[in-house]
């Protein structure tokens, strides 16, 4: 296969013309691609074009997946969700929360470990619905040293309950109870990976600082959230549709750009189960 691979600025891998028959069937594959995603953060597959069928194959290959059956997973692949702001006003509220950074599952003993996200259906309006990345190991090896001292045992307090209330001042009393039904879950500020490398744990989940007051919490991870994502430290992927894009969410925060509730845009994802918890 003539396969073309370009390091991406400041993270992720873009990879141009692979072959989806050799993805699929060359043993060889997963192994490759997962190392290369705990190297890069991010890999861009190019116009790909998979179905779901060889989406799901493709993400299983890569270890244990999600699988749900209700309402916006796919009936036939129960490992693929379908991302979509449609007239459904639960998904839509549930949908505006990814507008804002974050890692998926932190209110979860063991947050995931990758995200397999393929572009169906594009907002044909410039820059709607990117999809942003900023490295939490690059985050981390950035702070000062005397930052590494003090943040070594800081813990956090993630509550999906407090980020709804943030970003949803008006919200419904029904969205407020569905947050509310996860409770809060305490993490490290700083996750030592199994590999030895560091990333910081921080996010629009992440509500506060264990032992500082709310606000004084609030203010510090703010600031920390600011300094993590600033533009020079982002990859901000325009979908092409076909588009096929892994993350290891253990070691990127993500968002996507807001896109209208009727820009008809359509993206559909795989989650692959994570093993190592946040310590
Ligand atoms: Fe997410």
């Amino acid at each position: 296969m003539d396969v073309t691979v370009n390091k991406l600025s400041p993270l992720g891998t873009e990879i141009a013309g692979a072959d989806v028959e050799t993805l699929l069937n060359d043993e060889r594959i997963p192994g490759k691609v997962l190392s290369l995603l705990e190297e890069s953060g991010v890999l861009v597959f190019s116009q790909l074009g998979l179905d779901d069928a060889q989406q799901a194959a493709f993400s299983r290959s890569l270890g244990e997946t999600v699988k749900k059956d209700q309402k916006g997973w796919s009936k036939e692949f129960p490992d693929i969700f379908n991302i979509a702001m449609d007239a459904d006003r639960k998904a839509g509220a549930y949908m505006k929360g990814t507008f804002a950074w974050h890692i998926d599952g932190m209110t979860l003993e063991i947050p995931s470990k990758a995200t397999v996200l393929t572009g169906r259906v594009l907002s044909d309006a410039p820059g709607e619905g990117n999809t942003e990345f900023a490295s939490t190991y690059a985050a981390y090896d950035r702070l000062s040293d005397e930052e590494k001292d003090r943040f070594a045992d800081l813990k956090v307090w993630h509550s999906l309950e407090v980020t709804y209330k943030r970003d949803n001042p008006n919200g419904s009393v029904e969205d407020l109870a569905r947050a509310r039904a996860e409770p809060p879950k305490l993490q490290p500020l700083v996750w030592t990976h199994h590999t030895g490398r560091k990333s910081l744990v921080i996010g629009t989940t992440a509500a506060t600082i264990e032992g500082m007051d709310d606000d004084e919490g609030a203010a510090f991870l703010a600031d920390l959230l600011e300094r993590s994502t600033r533009p020079e430290y982002v990859y901000s992927h325009t979908w092409s549709v076909g588009d096929m894009v892994i993350w290891d969410n253990r070691g990127v925060l993500h968002r996507a750009l807001p896109y209208a509730e009727d820009s008809g845009r359509e993206m559909h994802r795989c989650t692959i189960m994570g093993d190592e918890p946040i310590q």
